[in-house]
């Protein structure tokens, strides 16, 4: 609960030291867990996007630059756009040896400061899990305008539909539930949806879908602004490409075991550090040791007590 007016103050406030904002982001307790996390979401836009040397590509709810920072090098042109003042001093700072960057400070859902079709791609993570239904919906409508007809789009939002999804819910569920109901919800807080919501979000919006995964907590959504553009050959490279874009299973069950431990209180924090030693497993086993491994040995340091 929360007595944040609007994103702008909530997203402020929780930026307001650089620390907190990588905190903010991802949860970072330092640059190098950032750069790991970025990279991991980097590949997973990058592959979505088919990124080029030659796109100009705007990021909406850039944050600190965790995922700008790594693809700015990649790009003609990289746009970081975010509404908190705060988070942008820091993705200034952080990408300040990039001369082929820009920031755009945006005010309630609207785009406006940015030209019609003047972006080649587009991208969008883990902001619209933060945001009203309705300003979800005007934000995707004003990505269309700003793309080039035949532009791409790749996005994420929480996924009601997998189990693991679900169970993310479930927390909010509780905490509403014990909420004290005089006080009003949080304006960013943690919301959800589903394939269905986010294919007909895409269709009013001037999109066509290219592919939409939801076998892990996130609906993951890559799509096509109308107008120009091989949609059907676009639609084959996304699904062909789908490993290298989707959650993996193993992230779906290293992310449910941390909410077990963190949350649920279903996994003793010695359980879940003993998940995140084996390396062999895949490259998300480092990235989660980086995230959670000290949250992990806290926990268990103190369990212990
Ligand atoms: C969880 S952070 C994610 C940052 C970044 N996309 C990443 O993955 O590292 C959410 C970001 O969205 C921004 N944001 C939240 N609500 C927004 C809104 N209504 N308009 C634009 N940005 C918003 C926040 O300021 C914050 O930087």
């Amino acid at each position: 609960m929360s007595t944040f007016l609007n994103y702008k103050t909530f997203w402020d406030a929780k930026a307001s030291t650089p620390q907190d904002a990588m905190i903010a982001v991802d949860g970072s307790s330092n640059e190098d867990v950032l750069r790991h996390t970025g990279a991991y979401s980097a590949r997973q836009v990058a592959v979505a996007l088919d990124l080029q040397p030659t796109d100009r590509v705007l990021e909406l709810g850039c944050g600190v630059g965790r995922i700008g920072r790594e693809l700015a090098p990649r790009v003609a042109h990289w746009e970081g756009a975010d509404i908190s003042t705060n988070m942008l001093k820091v993705a200034r700072e952080r990408l300040a040896a990039q001369a082929n960057i820009g920031f755009t400070e945006l005010t309630r859902t609207s785009l406006r400061p940015l030209a019609d079709a003047s972006f080649d791609k587009a991208y969008s993570v883990a902001v619209f899990i933060h945001m009203d239904k309705e300003d979800f919906y005007l934000y995707v409508e004003d990505l269309a305008r700003v793309l080039k007809p035949g532009g791409l789009l790749y996005f994420d939002a929480w996924n009601l539909t997998s189990a693991v999804g679900w169970r993310r819910f479930a927390m909010e569920i509780n905490q509403h539930r014990n909420a004290d109901p005089a006080l009003r919800k949080d304006v960013a807080r943690n919301q959800f949806t589903s394939p269905e919501e986010v294919r007909a979000f895409l269709q009013h919006a001037g999109f066509e879908t290219l592919g939409l995964f939801a076998d892990s907590p996130w609906v993951q959504a890559v799509a096509q602004r109308r107008g120009t553009g091989d949609t059907a050959a676009q639609a084959r490279r996304v699904q062909a490409s789908a490993p290298r874009i989707v959650y993996t299973p193993l992230w779906t069950e290293l992310f449910s075991s941390m909410m077990q431990v963190l949350a649920e209180g279903t996994m003793s924090p010695a359980d879940g550090l003993k998940l995140l030693a084996d390396d062999a497993r895949g490259e998300e086993i480092a990235m989660f040791r980086a995230a959670y491994g000290a949250m992990l040995r806290t926990a268990a340091a103190n369990q212990a007590l």
